[in-house]
């Protein structure tokens, strides 16, 4: 009987699918940090002032490498005997591998963050981190400093591609599984390396947009939308953390008792490593000027803060400062000890303290840049893929154009598809800006836009490039461009920023650079059908190019083998499933839009927060309440009286989606949240729960969310963070369904 009842409820609902599962451990499985051990204790008692200021000490590799790049053993000598480093970067790459080992020879490069944040797919995050970590491993690194959580409020920040998108729970939900791909075991998993959630915290909202500006930002605000993603790392063990380069309302972070012991130390209770960022102490003195002199600002910020050790980098003097603080009794001995022992407990859980190692990296290196780690890359890409427009079933082209001509700067570069952190700190780029960079090792572990296009077109398409103009949207033989461009069936423009990281990719005008606005207008005239592809680290103000354009295709930067995807999800051998992960601005003025914005009239973005079309369409329909074996109420109109939802009780919700045709394809389907009354001003709607899910065309499937109190908690007017619940009417939102739900104590 059961059975047969099983085998009803199957048939109404599709396949059930309830929850993101990734990874092949439980959550108790992964290690975390926990309290120091009796030894590692015993040892600090053991050590000596230097030796322990040494483990705090952080500098960068090239004081002890020869011009050449080798090793100077005399330099590494002399740091190791006189200042005990504890741990070094490397200046080029640095230790961040946020989008794969890309300092390690042959490792594979995936996606940057925001494409995975666009692909919605939690499982694509972790096994990229996986391969990264190993291969991180591999070279005998212990580390990454990676994730970025940061919520890239505004749009202009040249960091925005770094991280997982405007949304806390999205953001932390890849968070988590990157964090768990990097760590899993590693108290015992010599693959692994610690990640490091960064940058702790709203670095994201610097006032001007430009990277390492000021922010000015409520409690409530980071409460409520900056902590939940470092949150939810917390809660998953993440083993680092590394604050962040800002002062907020006019307190720098890296000095602040109030942001790095009462907010992440106590309220959140990270028990991990806390790194600065780059001579973030030493700016302290340099450029926040809260410090009379370097003294003063290590005084500040050891004294203040929780943070156990400091990226100097490039000098010894915050050594030399601290010892002498502490010898002069003004930063007491326990603050130094609390800090190396938990440096020296995660060296220990990374098997730093053992020896050995050499066999179990050379297995290691035997991995590095085997085909399934491109094929998880190039899965990464084609699934962040974001159809913003594809007017008149423009897009796949399949074999319906016999000859396709593509333009346009991004569409022959892999360092254009990789963006910033590839190779270089400053990215593989052949852009001339940056000199020419000759990689062979990268340049032959890809494939460009035009190449894929050669490769995934169908026998009787004719695929040719043209350049047109450079990443500026200066002509290079635009003329020659538009006096054949009418001969072609179809043209494909391939436009894109710079590559850059950080300081470098300031800019002032979100605009992308006119000539490239007007070649796209140049080329529409031509009257043929037009695909535009962007290329880019954060949405860049896109002006009459969407009107222009039969077809937009946002690629953000999907890393090397990033060619291919496109190619596929042009011809159509790929259904483009990837959402936006943030508010695409429709103007320069509009930078600092996000979608959880408080209710608001002047509300007019290009595209919003979780828009992505599909070759296929989605029905989405019976929302309803589930109580595991059946659907308890058909879809109730808000004037009904509502279900009660009630704190520690939550319930599920079940919503029925069936993929219309003509294509398979995946879907992502979002569960947000909604308060129409609150005390504060509430946000229009925010993002609880998401799943992507596979649909062969014609089939259904059922997705379940658990829907609880706790999605409408905020810092009320008490100030307590998260602490407040307001009775009363909320909702839950799924696509254009709505279930009212009565909140009550
Ligand atoms: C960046 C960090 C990075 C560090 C070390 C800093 O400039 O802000 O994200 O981890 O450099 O490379």
């Amino acid at each position: 009987m059961l059975l047969v009842l099983a085998t009803m409820i199957t048939s109404v609902l599709g396949n059930v699918i309830h929850t993101n599962h990734y990874g092949s451990l439980q959550d108790s499985q992964y290690d975390r940090p926990g309290e120091i051990e009796p030894a590692i204790k015993s040892m600090v008692s053991r050590m000596t002032l230097p030796e322990k200021i040494g483990q705090m000490t952080q500098i960068n590799q090239d004081l002890v490498l020869l011009p050449d790049g080798t090793l100077n053993r005399t330099a590494v000598e002399y740091y190791a005997n006189n200042y005990f480093v504890g741990s070094y970067l490397n200046q080029l790459s640095r230790l961040d591998h946020i989008h794969g080992a890309h300092f390690v020879a042959n490792a594979t490069i995936f996606p940057h963050g925001i494409n995975l944040a666009a692909s919605f797919n939690p499982q694509l995050a972790y096994d990229a981190a996986a391969i990264t970590a190993r291969d991180t491993r591999s070279a005998g690194v212990h580390w990454t400093f990676a994730p970025v959580l940061d919520i890239p409020v505004n749009k202009q920040w040249p960091r925005v591609y770094e991280n997982f998108g405007e949304d806390p729970h999205l953001s932390g939900v890849m968070g988590v599984a990157a964090i768990r791909g990097y760590q899993g075991q590693y108290k015992s998993d010599r693959s692994k390396v610690a990640a490091c959630m960064k940058h702790f915290i709203a670095y994201g909202a610097p006032w001007s947009g430009q990277d390492r500006d000021s922010t000015v930002v409520s409690d409530r605000t980071i409460n409520d939308y900056f902590v939940p993603p470092f949150q939810m790392a917390i809660d998953a063990g993440v083993a680092t953390a590394m604050e962040s380069y800002i002062d907020i309302n006019g307190e720098p972070v890296v000095a602040s008792e109030k942001y790095l012991r009462q907010l992440l130390r106590e309220q959140m209770g990270f028990k991990g490593m806390l790194v600065t960022d780059w001579a973030e102490i030493e700016n302290l003195y340099t450029t926040h000027r809260v410090a009379a002199s370097h003294k003063d600002a290590v005084h500040m910020s050891i004294k203040s803060t929780s943070i156990d050790m400091s990226m100097v980098p490039k000098d010894v003097i915050f050594f030399e400062t601290l010892q002498d603080l502490v010898n002069d009794g003004q930063i007491p001995m326990e603050r130094i000890d609390e800090s190396v022992e938990r440096l020296l407990q995660l060296k220990k859980d990374l098997g730093l303290l053992e020896r050995d190692g050499w066999k179990a990296r050379r297995e290691l290196q035997s991995m590095v840049g085997q085909p399934s780690d491109a094929r998880v890359s190039l899965d990464a890409a084609r699934e962040s893929l974001t159809l913003l427009k594809n007017a008149n079933a423009t897009l796949p082209l399949q074999d319906r154009y016999e000859r396709i001509l593509v333009v346009g700067p991004s569409a022959n570069d892999l360092g254009h598809l990789s963006g910033g952190w590839t190779i270089n700190w400053q990215g593989a780029t052949k852009d001339a800006w940056q000199g020419p960079i000759d990689d062979e090792q990268f340049y032959s572990n890809g494939i460009s836009i035009h190449d894929g296009m050669k490769l995934v077109a169908p026998a009787n398409v004719d695929v040719d490039y043209m350049a047109g103009f450079d990443i500026d949207g200066t002509s290079i033989d635009m003329d020659q461009v538009l006096a054949v461009a009418s001969s072609y069936d179809a043209i494909v423009v391939c436009l894109g920023e710079h590559v850059y990281s950080e300081l470098p990719g300031n800019i002032h005008d979100m605009a992308l650079p006119s000539g490239q606005v007007n070649a796209v207008e140049m080329i529409a005239k031509v009257g043929k059908p037009m695909i535009t592809v962007l290329i880019e680290g954060r949405p860049r103000v896109l002006g009459s190019i969407p009107e222009q354009s039969n077809a937009l295709l946002q690629a953000y930067l999907p890393g090397p083998w990033g060619g291919l995807a496109i190619a596929e999800a042009l011809f159509g051998k790929l259904n483009p499933s990837g959402l936006l992960p943030y508010t695409y601005p429709k103007y320069v003025g509009d930078v600092n839009l996000n979608y959880w914005r408080q209710v608001n009239d002047v509300w007019d973005p290009l595209y919003e927060f979780g828009h992505g079309l599909s070759y296929s369409t989605f029905e989405y329909s019976n929302l309803t309440l589930y109580d595991g074996a059946s659907v308890l109420q058909e879809n109730r109109q808000l004037a009904d009286s509502p279900p009660v939802l009630k704190p520690g009780e939550p319930v599920k919700v079940a919503v029925k989606v069936t993929n219309k045709g003509p294509f398979d394809g995946k879907q992502t389907v979002l569960m947000y949240v909604q308060q129409p009354v609150r005390r504060i001003t509430p946000p229009v709607k925010v993002l609880k729960a998401f799943q992507k899910i596979d649909l062969e065309k014609g089939k259904s499937a059922t997705v379940v969310f658990t829907v609880d109190a706790d999605m409408f908690r905020y810092t009320g007017m008490d100030g307590v963070a998260r602490g407040t619940l307001d009775h009363g009417p909320v909702r839950i939102l799924i696509n254009e369904h709505v279930m009212e739900f009565n909140l009550q104590p």
